[in-house]
């Protein structure tokens, strides 16, 4: 009765929320229609025109070149134009001056955080802690909303196992289901529960799709897979963001099956529309359309047609749309019906966020002056960057530092408030950063000796450094004698107990078109590594990093890694709390780090082969391997130390068979056995051991981060059922199949304790 009681009580909400949406979407589209009945058809390919804002100042912003387009009604949005006065001083132009006064959409690359910064993405995955990871992404969303931006160009959810390719730093690493659990947190956290408050900002899914793929790990490079690889392994997370109600999605430069994804119809239209019901709009990336002459498509008017054909809405900076549409209409090559669908689906997307009801509602000066760089989002970021950080190495405890000691910061990093932040921090102001100098001596306080020295440039070679700064970032290179800058180090290490050696890549060694085929820390900073360990004093290496690295050498030298990436504004402070710690490390990688780069692509969940080397072998001849490598990476997928230590208990499973919709319960007690209190992030694989295609060897299904006092222990349960157990077939069909599969559950995708059962039909 009472269930009865509940489950009407559940269909009536169910059905009052449905009946909310449909009057909501009825409104919309009564709306629409009537503003589209008023639209001239350049009215039209006006709202499919996204140019770059340029550099529009405030009071030019009707006399600019864009001030002129946005009054004609050739304008849909703008995009990376910041501050209040200079988003109202165009939407004034767009709403006052234009014939149907349509206001503009704002977007900006809000990848990590606004002006408050968290680490970047890639460190942000290590965390493994969604509930954190939609904080900071609701941190951003209050922030950018707050001067003005109701959209942004993330989540980038581009599964990538390559660390050549650059752009790794900006997605979730490697990981389908983690991408995809991470994916729906940000998207929760940007577009909150209602798009239509003045608080929330409007997603876009990125890269859409495989862009992480690129060839050789060249960025925009040409990539090819088969469609079971894309549908198990690169399409989850993009799915899971639009499940999770993205409201927009962008096109990706690269082809998928020999078409750019920006003129491909299976992707945008297939995929997207017909089998994910997606129901926002596509917006290309920058100059997508115009670069698919290069790609040998034909010329601007061709590829524009090709676009919107495909399913793409909006056009960024390109004006292929905006040049070329009317002259294909003419001509029977687009429909009038392509062009309204996506002026429609642009329209809706204004709707949603509430700008016809009013086009101001995020240019409200107040905010900007009170919601931007709070305490409290600071102390989120500072959060952020502690919880992903990974701890790779600490021979004897080398870490946590006393504060009593003196202690010599020394690196090219350690006072560099331009690299705390990361790639792709568009809006922040980096003066605001806390460098590692900083953070220590904000920590110790009066209680240890600080010193520094910066001991090496980032690199040696000149045009390498101009190559990574094209965005003007200052490395301040010293120009004096490498082994004079080294010899300056060693001084001021005599002083000092203990060594923080602050190197790695700087900021823009990573993000977009930063792809390296050297994955080592460069040469000059590991000739100051191995100078500072001749000293014989302890050595911990705080490492900056966009991507995994090559340090084969370093692990296997320093006695102690901690991987920081590019921690955000918080980076001193946070790395500060890790070192002496204040706070037990606790992440876990998202990305395999290689023992050198010919291993790449490496990854956890591979398949077998039919030649798998014996376990625990480096070399079997004819068998699956390398003559001067081991297949091992360097650090696995899920691996990260903490300062404690946890033990796992054997895998209780309730029962040994199931069958389809039953549930399987998978138990371990996880006990802390150090002697610190500690977070781990226990990790359940599975393998499906026999089926109609093959299988990786593990793939991750499910993931629990834990906080466990010193000696306490707790069980920890996960459920799986045979939807858990599902798989694209090579019909493309999302099938279990019955059989013996293994399940998984350790710290790190390479210790786990393993059980095996079975699902019968
Ligand atoms: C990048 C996108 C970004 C866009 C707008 C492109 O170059 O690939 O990730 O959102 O620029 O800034």
């Amino acid at each position: 009765m009472k269930f009865l009681k509940h489950m009407v009580a559940l269909t009536t909400i169910a059905f009052v929320v449905n009946a909310k949406a449909q009057t909501t979407n009825a409104k919309m589209n009564a709306f629409v229609n009537n503003l589209m009945s008023k639209m001239t058809l350049d009215e039209k390919l006006g709202q499919l025109n996204l140019p770059g804002a340029g550099d529009i100042t405030t009071g030019q912003a009707s006399n600019s070149d864009i001030g002129v387009k946005i009054r004609e009604g050739k304008v849909g949005g703008l995009f990376n134009i910041k501050s209040v006065a200079k988003i109202k001083a165009v939407q004034k132009v767009a709403v006052e001056e234009s014939r149907l006064k349509i206001p503009l959409i704002f977007g900006m690359d809000v990848i990590h955080g606004y002006q408050t910064e968290f680490p970047i993405p890639l460190g942000l995955s290590a965390s493994w802690d969604m509930k954190l990871i939609e904080k900071t992404a609701r941190v951003a969303a209050t922030e950018a909303s707050a001067d003005g931006i109701c959209w942004t160009f993330s989540p980038m959810v581009d599964i990538a196992r390559d660390p050549r390719w650059g752009r790794i730093a900006e997605g979730s690493g490697e990981d389908a289901y983690l991408g995809s659990q991470i994916a729906k947190a940000m998207v929760r956290g940007y577009q909150g529960n209602d798009l239509s408050k003045n608080n929330t900002i409007m997603a876009c899914v990125k890269h859409y799709a495989l862009y992480g793929a690129a060839e050789a790990g060249r960025d925009y490079n040409t990539t090819d897979m088969s469609r079971i690889r894309m549908y198990n392994e690169y399409l989850p997370p993009y799915k899971a963001a639009i499940e999770a109600g993205a409201g927009s999605i962008m096109s990706s430069f690269n082809e998928v099956d020999g078409i750019p994804a920006t003129a491909n119809k299976f992707l945008l239209t297939d995929v997207l529309r017909n089998q994910w019901k997606f129901k926002g709009f596509v917006v290309t990336d920058y100059t997508g359309i115009n670069e698919m002459t290069a790609h040998g498509l034909g010329d601007l008017q061709t590829v524009s047609a090709l676009a919107l054909k495909a399913g793409v809405d909006m056009d960024m900076v390109g004006e292929g749309f905006l040049t070329t549409l009317k002259k294909s209409l003419d001509e029977g090559k687009v429909t009038i019906e392509q062009i309204n669908t996506a002026c429609r689906l642009i329209l809706e997307a204004k709707y949603k966020l509430g700008l016809f009801d009013d086009p101001y509602k995020y240019c409200d000066e107040k905010r900007a002056a009170t919601d931007i760089f709070t305490d409290a989002n600071l102390k989120v970021a500072r959060e952020a960057a502690e919880q992903s950080f990974v701890l790779l190495k600490n021979k004897n405890n080398t870490l946590p530092l006393q504060k009593n000691k003196t202690i010599a910061v020394i690196g090219p990093l350690a006072d560099s408030k331009e690299n705390m932040v990361g790639t792709w921090a568009v809006a922040t102001d980096f003066t605001k950063a806390i460098t590692v100098l900083d953070g220590i001596k904000n920590a110790v306080a009066n209680k240890a000796n600080v010193l520094y020295a910066k001991g090496s440039n980032v690199a040696e070679d000149v045009a390498f450094e101009d190559r990574v700064n094209v965005f003007g970032k200052n490395l301040s290179r010293d120009t004096r004698p490498a082994e004079v800058i080294i010899k300056e180090a060693l001084d001021v290490a005599a002083k000092a107990d203990v060594i923080v050696a602050a190197v790695g890549e700087v900021a823009e060694m990573s993000g977009e078109c930063s792809s390296r085929s050297d994955i080592t820390i460069p040469e000059v900073q590991r000739n100051l590594i191995n100078a500072l360990l001749k000293t014989g004093k302890p050595v911990v290496l705080v490492l900056f990093t966009g991507r995994p690295l090559a340090i084969k050498w370093e692990s296997e030298n320093v006695p102690a890694i901690l991987t920081v990436w590019h921690p955000g504004t918080e980076a001193g402070n946070a790395i500060a709390d890790v070192l002496f710690g204040d706070v037990n490390p606790s992440g876990k990688l998202s990305a395999t780090w290689p023992q050198n780069v010919g291993q790449v692509p490496l990854y956890y969940n591979h398949k077998n082969t039919g030649r798998p080397l014996g376990e625990g072998k480096w070399f079997e001849k004819f068998r699956s391997n390398y003559l001067d490598v081991s297949n091992d990476p360097l650090y696995a997928f899920g691996y990260g130390l903490s300062y404690t230590t946890f033990s796992y208990s054997d895998i209780l499973l309730n029962k040994s068979t199931i069958k389809p919709n039953e549930k399987l319960d998978v138990k371990v007690t996880v006990t802390n056995t150090g002697n610190y209190d500690g977070a781990e992030t226990v990790q359940l694989y599975i393998r499906d051991m026999v089926g109609s295609i093959t299988h990786p060897v593990k793939e991750l299904k499910g993931f629990e981060k834990i906080f466990l006092k010193k000696g306490e222990s707790k069980d920890v349960h996960f459920t799986l059922t045979s939807e858990d157990l599902k798989f694209y077939n090579s019909d493309l069909k999302f099938v279990y199949e019955p059989g013996t599969f293994k399940v998984f559950v350790g710290g790190s995708s390479d210790n786990t304790k393993e059980k095996s059962f079975e699902l019968v039909k």
